[in-house]
C-alpha cells in the first residue's frame, strides 16, 4: 500500500515551535500465528505494518509535559513529572503518560517536552495502536536523552520492549504479554518475526513479496469490553495453570502442557477452563507447524494454520464475534487467499489474511461484496508488506522520508 505521511504533518502541526521538533515513528502490528500465546509463554509470529504512530517532540524550559493528539483535538493534557502515577487517567493520554512514567523510573529525570501525536492506524481494532504509542515515546526519549546504544543493540531493544510493556501493564492496567511491544521493536522489513515469549529467542523468517501480501480487513466493529474481557482470559489461564500444576509440578506456564498431559488431566477442569487450555495446547502445535511451513516456503500450509487458529479462537477461546467470523469466511473463500484469522485480542477489530498479490483486484471486490451480504457493512482491504520497526524521520525538502 502507499505510505501516507499525513499523520507526520498532523503531529508536527500541533507543535507551536515545530522548527525545534524531532519526529519519530513506531508501527502497528498484525499477528499471524500464536494467538493469546504471549502471556501463556508460547511463541508468536507477528509483522509490523507501515502504519502506526508519529510523535513530534520539542523541548520545554519549565520541565513539564504537554501531550496532544491529532485524534483528540482540544483534549491536550499538561502535567508535571510528579503528576505521573498509575490510575491517574483512563483517557487517551494513558499510553503516553505510561511511557513517560516507566522511562522516568528507569532513566531518571526527563527533560520537559511538548509531545504531539498522530496515528494513521485505526484505534481499538487489534492492530496495537496503544503499543505503537508506548513504543514511539520510549524510543524517542531514549534518543532525546542520548541513551540508545544503537538501534541494533539487542540489550537496548529488550529494554525498550520491557519499558513499553510495563507502561501498558502498570499504567494502562492491561495484563497483556509482550507480543505487541516485541513485534514492534524487533520488526524487520519483508519478514515475519518468530518470537518465543518465554525464552525470548527470535528469528526473522522472510516472506516472499511476490507470493504473499498481508491484508488487513477491518470489520468496522471496535473491540468491545476489550480490557475487562482480555484480563478475564488472562485470569482464566492463570487459574487453569494452578489447577494443572497439582498434577504437573514442573510446568511454569500453559505452553508447557503437552497434548498428552492435557488428555490425561484436562478432564478435571471446568468446561470453560478446559476450552481455554485446549486453545492454548492446540495453538502451540499450530504455531510450530506455521513456523515450519514458512521455513519451507509452504504458504498454503502456513495459511491453513491461520484459519484453524481463528476457529479455535471462535470455539474454544471465545474471543471472536460474528463480524470477524463473516470476514474470515469471506476472505478464505477467495482464490489466492492462503488463510485468515482475527488479529489482536479479538472481541471486534480486524482480520489479517495472507493473500497472493496477483489476486488483489478480485479479492478486494469479492470480499467487500461477501462481507456486505453477510453483515450489511463495508470493508476496504488494506494491503501491506511486512515493515520495519521504530525510527526517527528525517525530513528533506520534498517531505519526510518514511
Ligand atoms: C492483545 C495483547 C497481546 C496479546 C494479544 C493476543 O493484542 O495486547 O499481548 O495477548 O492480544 O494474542
Amino acid at each position: 500500500m502507499t505510505v501516507t505521511a499525513r499523520a507526520y504533518e498532523e503531529a508536527l502541526n500541533l507543535l507551536e515551535d515545530s522548527e525545534h521538533a524531532r519526529v519519530f515513528f513506531a508501527p502497528g502490528r498484525a499477528n499471524l500465528a500464536g494467538a493469546h500465546m504471549d502471556y501463556n509463554g508460547g511463541r508468536v509470529m507477528p509483522v509490523a505494518l507501515s502504519r502506526g504512530t508519529y510523535l513530534a517532540v520539542s523541548p520545554r524550559q519549565d520541565g513539564r509535559f504537554l501531550i496532544q493528539s491529532a485524534q483528540f483535538p482540544g483534549e491536550a493534557v499538561e502535567l508535571s513529572p510528579d503528576d505521573l502515577r498509575p490510575g491517574r487517567v483512563k483517557s487517551w493520554s494513558v499510553y503516553t503518560e505510561g511511557a513517560l512514567y516507566v522511562a522516568r523510573r528507569a532513566w531518571g529525570e526527563l527533560p520537559g517536552l511538548n509531545l504531539a501525536l498522530s496515528a494513521d492506524l485505526p484505534m481499538a481494532k487489534g492492530l496495537s495502536s496503544s503499543a505503537s504509542v508506548e513504543a514511539v515515546v520510549v524510543y524517542a526519549l531514549s534518543h532525546l536523552m542520548g541513551l540508545n546504544n544503537g538501534a541494533s543493540h539487542p540489550d537496548q531493544i529488550d529494554e525498550w520492549v520491557r519499558l513499553a510493556h510495563a507502561a501498558e501493564n502498570e499504567y494502562a492496567g492491561v495484563r497483556c504479554g509482550i507480543l505487541d511491544q516485541s513485534a514492534i521493536f524487533l520488526a524487520q522489513p519483508d519478514s515475519l518475526l518468530w518470537f518465543d515469549c518465554l525464552e525470548l529467542t527470535r528469528e526473522h523468517l522472510p516472506l516472499d513479496a511476490a507470493q504473499a501480501s498481508i491484508v488487513i480487513l477491518d470489520t468496522g466493529v471496535s473491540r468491545q469490553l476489550a480490557r475487562s474481557a482480555f484480563n478475564e482470559r488472562v485470569a482464566e489461564c492463570t487459574q487453569a495453570l494452578g489447577l494443572l500444576q497439582k498434577h504437573l509440578p514442573g510446568i511454569t506456564c500453559l505452553r508447557d502442557v503437552f497434548p498428552a498431559d492435557f488428555a490425561k488431566f484436562g478432564g478435571e477442569l471446568t468446561s470453560t477452563l478446559h476450552k481455554r487450555v485446549r486453545h492454548v495446547v492446540t495453538e502451540v502445535v499450530r504455531t510450530d507447524l506455521a513456523a515450519d511451513a514458512l521455513r519451507r516456503h509452504d504458504l498454503a500450509a502456513f495459511g491453513a494454520t491461520m484459519t484453524a487458529s481463528h476457529e479455535s479462537m471462535r470455539v474454544d477461546y471465545e474471543v471472536s464475534i460474528s463480524e470477524l467470523d463473516a470476514m474470515v469466511a469471506a476472505a478464505v473463500a477467495q482464490n489466492g487467499c492462503y488463510g485468515a484469522r482475527l488479529t489482536g485480542a479479538g472481541f471486534g477489530g480486524c482480520v489479517v489474511a495472507l493473500v497472493h498479490p496477483d489476486a488483489r483486484e478480485a479479492f478486494d471486490t469479492n470480499v467487500a461484496a461477501a462481507y456486505r451480504v453477510a453483515t450489511g457493512r463495508e470493508v476496504k482491504p488494506q494491503w501491506f508488506a511486512p515493515a520495519g520497526g521504530p525510527r526517527e524521520i528525517v525530513a528533506n525538502l520534498r517531505g519526510p522520508s518514511v
